[in-house]
């Protein structure tokens, strides 16, 4: 089979193979936009992009009258992209004055905006308070004196929710699991935080407690852990309405929906994830006697993951005989920290060669001054020569997002492709920009 074939599935909705055997994505040949913007880049597919928002809206909005998408930013966000979540109907997750300010770059509807993160700034708070936020997450005690403070300043009753820790392991790599007890995220049921925090935020005046969150992790494949969450939540809000008369109108159990990286690790897909929370939801209703609340969710990687792809051009190969041949890209881990972070794996395609059936063994690696610099180690890939383009599939969440500036590198340029049509959304940076901050 071609390598383009055997990939389908990780690749964006639109990707074919045009007569010069390039791949090609939204009807743009990559060999080409690699010379007319240059590598490495990132290239967004518009089509695959507004499929998935409308996948998990129209899944869960099927299933859950009241529920409300929102795309959790952190995996990459721009004002390009937040202006096509906008237009698809998708609220905004942000975690920082910086996201707050790019959503407010594109008008973006305020009430639709979740506040997330453990130690929010006061100033930030002060931002989101000033533009009408929709909602603060609150994480911890001090957090819920200090958004009651900003709010009484400002002479407003802020909405929030109150984010908890169930006690429950989504099985996914340590870095990125949220749940378990022993995490800087959120206010644990078990210890009686959560409690507390319930009953400071019912008696704070400038406040108005309106749910709960959880958020388990993230790249979870399986739905057991949210329907555990669900059962401990729904269980602990019934006790709390009881207890203290806590108000349960809404309720997000969080993003973490998987996506499939490389052939053989499917994931499931957002009709999957919506039936068993939407199941779980209602089950816990029932045996806990509450009103479904409002259903939030927080979906990122699943928004943005495979409608982003990488493209690089290869230099300087490297064979080790009997041991394994190397291939070295424009780009690497400044500007795709994951493999290096998490052991992520990637998989690669040739977009000059995609029609090409032999394969050889090599391992992709950056330009950075690190051996742990792999991208993709040990696959099976038409040969490369230097000047070829090697394009990463499923680049589009949390690797711009986490780029770095690793020896004074610049961060890509990134476009969007639509019918043929390719627009850069944001400008490669240049050298001066590396100094456009210092002083002498
Ligand atoms: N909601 C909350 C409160 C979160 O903390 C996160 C992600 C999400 C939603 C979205 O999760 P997603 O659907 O994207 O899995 N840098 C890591 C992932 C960190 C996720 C942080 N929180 C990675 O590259 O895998």
């Amino acid at each position: 089979m071609a390598t383009f074939e055997r990939m389908s599935t990780i690749l964006p909705d639109t990707a074919k193979v045009n007569s010069k055997g390039h791949l090609t994505i939204g009807g743009c040949d990559l060999v080409e936009l690699a010379s007319d913007f240059s590598t490495p880049l990132y290239i967004f597919d518009e089509a695959t992009l507004r499929r998935s928002c409308g996948e998990f809206r129209g899944e869960f909005g099927k299933l859950y009258e009241d529920s409300l998408v929102i795309y959790a930013a952190k995996a990459f966000i721009n004002s390009a992209l937040a202006k096509i979540i906008n237009e698809e109907g998708l609220g905004l997750d942000i975690v920082s004055g910086g996201e707050l300010s790019i959503a407010r770059s594109v008008d973006f509807p305020m009430s639709k905006v979740y506040f997330h993160g453990n130690n929010k700034l006061r100033e930030e708070i002060e931002l989101a308070i000033d533009c009408r936020i929709g909602r603060i997450v609150v994480d911890n005690l001090h957090e819920l004196s200090l958004v009651n403070e900003v709010a009484r300043k400002a002479k407003v009753t802020q909405d929030i929710l109150l984010r908890l820790t169930p006690g429950i392991d989504a099985h996914t790599h340590q870095h990125i699991t949220t749940g378990v007890i022993d995490t800087k995220f959120g206010l644990p049921i078990a210890t009686g935080q959560a409690e507390e925090a319930i009953v400071k935020a019912m008696s704070e005046p400038n406040l108005r407690l309106i749910g709960l969150h959880v958020h388990l992790g993230s790249l979870i494949f399986s739905i057991e852990p949210y329907q555990k969450a669900i059962e401990i939540v729904f269980k602990f809000a019934a006790e709390m309405k009881k207890k203290h008369k806590l108000i349960f109108r809404e309720f997000s159990p969080g993003g973490g929906f998987a996506v499939q990286y490389t052939q053989d690790t499917p994931a499931p897909d957002a009709a999957y994830y919506a039936r068993a929370i939407v199941d779980a939801i209602h089950s816990a209703c029932k045996e806990f006697k509450l009103e479904p609340p409002r259903l939030i969710v927080e979906p990122g990687r699943a928004i943005v993951g495979r409608a982003g792809i990488a493209i690089y051009r290869a230099g300087a190969i490297k064979d080790i005989p009997g041991i394994r041949r190397y291939v070295a890209i424009d780009g690497g881990m400044a500007d795709n920290i994951r493999p290096a972070l998490y052991g992520s794996r990637y998989e690669a395609i040739v977009a000059n060669k995609a029609d090409k059936k032999e394969c050889e063994r090599v391992s992709i690696v950056g330009k950075y001054c690190e051996s742990g610099d792999i991208l993709v180690k040990d696959e099976d890939i038409p040969r490369v020569v230097p000047g070829d383009i090697i394009a990463i599939p499923v680049s589009g969440a949390y690797c711009l997002a986490m780029a770095s500036n690793y020896n004074a590198s610049l961060k890509p340029a990134i476009i969007m492709v639509k019918n043929g049509k390719a627009r850069l959304i944001r400008r490669r940076e240049s050298h001066e920009d590396l100094m456009r901050f210092d002083s002498i």
